[in-house]
């Protein structure tokens, strides 16, 4: 079976029902190619900058961050521990809610270790400035943030990724764990919603 027989590329042509009932189809932006290839580089980025570490801990943000997470985790060859954060500012909507709900709390605690937040897209930037506030008040040692997607033209809180995987336009992107409605997390590429 060749890439473009998968099913995950065959969900990329199908039209899809919103959640308002308005149909629309996902095209591909980002192939699952150099997805792969990016977060191979962002993974040395991360290696370099937190080299000789004692122990790294790499703090996802449900649910966007569960495929980006694991496939990087994957490729840091340094000491660390995953945990999870999540916060909540959609709801089932396209447009941001501008206020930020933590939802699931940390299991560990991060006081003088070195932490990296793992995010899925940086959007306009509430849910991640919530974030950063309440991680840093908990004084870690070293607090930055991974982000494999970033919308600068929509940003609305100051906050700013230290690496970033690909800057995009103003698209309402899904796959690689990103969601419409819940739905489209399992593709294996970036598409942007077209309805039609
Ligand atoms: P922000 O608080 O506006 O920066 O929103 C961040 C969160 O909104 C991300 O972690 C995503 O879960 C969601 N989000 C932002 N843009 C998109 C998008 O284009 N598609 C799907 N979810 C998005
Ligand atoms: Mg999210």
């Amino acid at each position: 079976m060749t890439q473009s027989q998968t099913g995950a590329e065959a969900t990329g042509q199908r039209t899809q029902a919103g959640p308002d009932g308005k149909p629309y189809v996902i095209d591909q932006m980002i192939s699952a190619k150099s997805i792969a290839a990016r977060v191979e580089a962002m993974a040395d980025e991360i290696e370099a900058h937190f080299g000789g570490t004692e122990k790294l801990i790499v703090v996802g943000l449900l649910r966007g961050s569960f495929v980006f997470i694991a496939d990087l985790a994957r490729e840091l060859d340094l000491p660390l521990e995953v945990d999870f954060i999540e916060a909540s500012s959609y709801g089932n909507a396209m447009s941001s809610s501008r206020e930020v709900r933590i939802l699931k709390d940390l299991r560990g605690e991060i006081e003088g270790r070195d932490v990296l937040v793992v995010e899925d897209i940086v959007d306009t930037g509430f849910t991640l400035h919530h974030v950063l506030h309440l991680l840093q008040a908990r004084n870690p040692r070293r607090l930055e943030v991974c982000a494999l997607l970033d919308k600068p033209s929509r940003r609305e809180a100051e906050v700013k990724a230290r690496f970033v995987g690909f800057t995009i336009p103003d698209e309402f992107v899904v796959g690689y764990g990103i969601d419409y409605a819940q739905m489209n997390r399992n593709l294996s590429f970036i598409g942007k919603v077209r309805f039609v």
